[in-house]
């Protein structure tokens, strides 16, 4: 029998379930399955270091040749990063007020609300989440925005009735549409491209705003869209209206992107719009697809490639597979499945379970990390749970410390895209805050301050100017703040046409 200690630990699933692990655990390595030996697991981790570290030196070569492509997308259109002119003028004052609606198609949930702006940078929000499930992502996009219409009326018919939207309304409306649409106003855009696995079709092209409106009408919804926008831009507005150092919004959630404010006189590619030079614009940088096709500048190992190639949008959003929630658990998972094949790990165990692409969600990286058991028993959990594998102790300090090389990949490479705004805008010496969402962002331990040891690596000392925080739902109260921006500021026949 081999030697076994007696131990138990729980997980939140992402699904919010609560599973309890009461194991037997193995504690050597001489039991009857073969194992590789404690010395063997640590060669194979020194050779995983060496892939998945970023110097310094090399983020800053990274930040350099990331500021080149930020500056060509603002000089010209069509460009790799993409760049995109938001018309969102300038910072909210914080005296927005009023009823808005705001409809978020994110990468997983669909999300309705009812936002009040009080003033004051205050604000009440009620909403609903609806599941996206994955053939909705595939089905034709009309569809698609027919189902954000059904759940949007379904919603109003409910506040209507107790009596927390007035009858009759006909609310405005903000749209979060996350996902590269090349707009030319405020409340027009044209999909550049599906992102994080999106492939509806007939959508790519077409203007979205045009589509959700179609959709409204069909099913009778009161709402006017005022403005579309991305949860990036979202989160800039929203984060500044509460925190006005704020300077740059990120979003680390199922896709990676960032939005910044640009002074007019610096986006040449727009400058036939007369706009004075002066003025300022929130740029949506769509920066995910930073090194798309040329794969000049980012380290990708083998297994990003095989992500990129196997992906339903090869050699496209290169930074984002690089970094975002919805890649991380798949790259550790190609790791493992390279071991199983070399004959390193499970020998006489049937792996067919991990072997299913995507099988390996990023929650369980970050449970891995935060495993606080000696024995890490959270990772003897995931491993028998959802795979039916059974570990010894070597092979989950493995697994822990492959998790944070992954990780820490990830904060770092999103630390030189940050990096590359300060520089370009100047932001250093003065410093700003940056307010950052998404599932990476709050949920992964360590996220936050791995991006600050990269800021510091990157710019020494005063890299600590620069601050990220937990920024303000932007998708439900950025949108609502933008579209009561756009309300008042074609009031004031600002721009009316744009
Ligand atoms: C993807 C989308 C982008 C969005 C980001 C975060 O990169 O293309 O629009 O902001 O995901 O959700």
């Amino acid at each position: 029998m081999p030697a076994s200690r007696r131990g138990s630990a729980s997980v939140t699933l992402p699904t919010g379930q609560t599973l309890a692990f009461h194991s037997h655990t193995r504690s050597s390595e001489d039991d009857d399955l073969p194992h590789a030996t404690k010395k063997k697991m640590a060669d194979h981790l020194r050779k995983y270091e060496s892939l998945f570290t970023l110097t310094p030196q090399r983020m800053r070569m990274i930040v350099e040749a990331f500021k080149e492509s930020l500056e060509t997308g603002l000089a010209k259109s069509e460009q790799i990063v993409p760049m995109i002119p938001t018309y969102v003028f300038g910072w909210p004052t914080g005296n927005e007020t009023g009823d808005y609606l705001a409809v978020d198609l994110g990468g997983t949930n669909l999300r309705v609300c009812l936002v009040t702006l009080q003033g004051n940078g205050k604000f009440e929000i009620t909403q609903s989440k609806y599941r996206l499930t994955e053939e909705q992502k595939q089905e034709d996009g009309q569809k698609l925005f027919d189902f954000c219409g059904e759940c949007l009326k379904a919603f109003i018919d409910l506040y209507v009735d107790a009596g927390t939207i007035a009858k009759e309304s006909r609310l405005p409306l903000g749209f979060t549409f996350s996902y590269p649409c090349s707009q030319n106003s405020i409340d027009h855009g044209e999909l550049i491209r599906w992102t994080k696995g999106f492939g509806a079709p007939n959508t790519e092209g077409h203007d979205v705003v045009k589509m959700f409106r179609q959709s409204l009408e069909k099913h009778n919804v009161p709402a006017e869209v005022v403005a579309l926008t991305c949860d990036t831009t979202g989160t800039l507005i929203a984060s500044h209206y509460v925190n006005p150092k704020t300077r740059i919004a990120c979003i680390f959630g199922t896709g990676c992107n960032a939005a910044y404010m640009e002074r007019v006189g610096d986006i040449a590619k727009i400058k036939h719009l007369g706009i004075p030079d002066d003025a300022e614009m929130a740029i949506n940088c769509e920066w995910g697809a930073f090194d798309s096709f040329e794969h000049e500048n980012l380290p990708r190992t083998k297994y990003d490639q095989i992500i990129d190639e196997s992906s339903n949008k090869p050699g496209e959003q290169a930074f984002e597979k690089l970094i975002s929630g919805r890649y991380l658990g798949e790259i550790l998972r190609l790791v493992i499945c390279e071991l199983i094949d070399e004959g390193v790990l499970f020998l006489g165990q049937n792996t067919y379970k991990v072997e299913i692409p995507y099988s390996f969600d990023t929650a369980f990286l970050s449970l891995m990390e935060s495993d606080p058991t000696d024995e890490l028993l959270m990772i003897i959990g995931i491993f028998s749970h959802f795979f039916a594998l059974e570990t010894t102790l070597a092979e989950r300090q493995f697994f822990r410390a492959l998790a944070k090389l992954v990780g820490r990949r990830a904060a770092r490479l999103s630390a030189c895209g940050i990096a590359a705004i300060v520089s370009k805008m100047g932001y250093l010496e003065e410093g700003c805050m940056v307010g950052a969402d998404g599932s990476l962002y709050n949920k992964y331990p360590g996220f936050a301050e791995r991006i600050h040891e990269g800021l510091h690596d990157i710019f020494g000392e005063k890299g600590r100017n620069i601050i990220t925080y937990h920024a303000e739902d932007g998708s439900g109260i950025g949108s609502a703040i933008v579209a009561a921006m756009t309300k008042q500021r074609k009031i004031a026949g600002l721009y009316p046409n744009l």
